[in-house]
């Protein structure tokens, strides 16, 4: 997909995971999107802003009332270059002032005048995050339409051990990403076929292909962020499963067909992107074949043809 021509702009605040924004913003800086970064003076203790002045290549800014530079209110114009305002890490102070219309600094300012989708990434230390005070904000947030990507639980850097962690950075990427693309498939239901199929000859042999499915699900995660409802039938494989996608685990071709069928129905649209194999062994051993010192054939099968199936469907239907 192609984000550049689109603004983030992005708060830094004053937490031990500002030095995460340098990540975020290198990866979004590689995808072409502009990066206008507006840090509080607390994040300042916790990063150069010189930092991410290299990372985004645009000037950081940190202070309401600095004139050195061509006039212009800046944080109007800053909310207004903004396709996604992302808060990236957010403290419990940004997310009270911003539920609670505290404009006191150059972020918290730039937050109130901008009408992009606003997203925050909290992090701090889980009784904080747990307080009723701070959940009520985010709640109130919520309510209002702020996206969130969840904090982690793990070991926290105060020593505590809880939630409160910042996001995974690819986690709170994608989520910036989902923001800023287009929703032109909204109300589509696509279902996307992924990675190989297994054949089992004996319980611990089979016969598969390298498929990575890496193909299958970026289709399912770009159908997703374009705003369609996704169902991923995948075959084995090494990826983590896509957040807000139906994941349909299956092994063999003979599986995948079924599940194929089955989803075909509530499907405009179906991308087949697994590398089904052609053929099976002609026979399931229940037990695991005897190693002889003769040579050993395998008698295969064909496996059913789900494209050609499907094809032949629509043209019935
Ligand atoms: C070492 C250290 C780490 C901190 N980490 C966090 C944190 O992870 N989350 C948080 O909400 N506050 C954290 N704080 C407290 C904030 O810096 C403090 O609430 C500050 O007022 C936030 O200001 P800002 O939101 O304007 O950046 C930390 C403070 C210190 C000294």
């Amino acid at each position: 997909m192609n984000f550049s021509g689109k603004t983030v702009v992005l708060g830094v605040t004053g937490g031990i995971a500002a030095y995460k924004a340098c990540d975020l913003v290198s990866r979004l800086h590689k995808k072409g999107i502009q990066i206008r970064v507006i840090m509080t003076e607390h994040a300042c203790e916790f990063v150069q802003p010189l930092t991410l002045e290299v990372l985004s290549g645009n000037r950081v800014v940190t202070d309401m009332f600095n004139r050195d530079f061509p006039w212009e209110v800046e944080h109007i114009s800053l909310a207004k270059a903004a396709d996604v305002f992302a808060v990236v890490p957010a403290t419990a102070n940004i997310l009270g002032k911003y539920a609670h219309g505290v404009a006191d600094d150059m972020l918290s300012t730039t937050l109130l005048a901008t009408r992009a989708p606003v997203l925050f990434a909290p992090a701090m230390n889980t009784a904080m995050y747990e307080h009723p005070a701070v959940q009520e904000n985010i709640t109130t947030l919520k309510r209002r339409g702020c996206l969130f990507v969840e904090p982690a639980s793990g070991h926290l850097a105060c020593g505590d051990t809880g939630k409160g962690k910042l996001a995974d950075v690819e986690k709170i990427e994608q989520a910036i990403l989902d923001a800023l693309t287009e929703k032109d498939m909204q109300g589509m239901h696509v279902t996307v076929t992924a990675g190989p199929t297994r054949e089992a000859m004996d319980p611990v042999r089979f016969l598969s292909n390298h498929s990575t499915g890496k193909m299958g699900y970026a289709i399912a995660r770009s159908a997703k962020m374009r705003g369609a409802e996704v169902t991923l039938i995948s075959g084995p494989v090494a990826l983590e499963p896509l957040d807000g996608v139906r994941m349909i685990p299956v092994t063999s071709a003979c599986d995948m067909r079924e599940a194929v069928m089955q989803a075909l129905p509530q499907s405009d649209l179906v991308i087949k992107a697994a590398a089904v194999g052609d053929y099976r062994p002609a026979t399931f051993q229940d037990d695991k074949i005897k190693k002889h010192d003769d040579d050993m054939s395998v008698s295969l099968v064909r496996n059913p043809d789900i494209l050609a199936e499907i094809g032949e469907k629509r043209r019935d239907d």
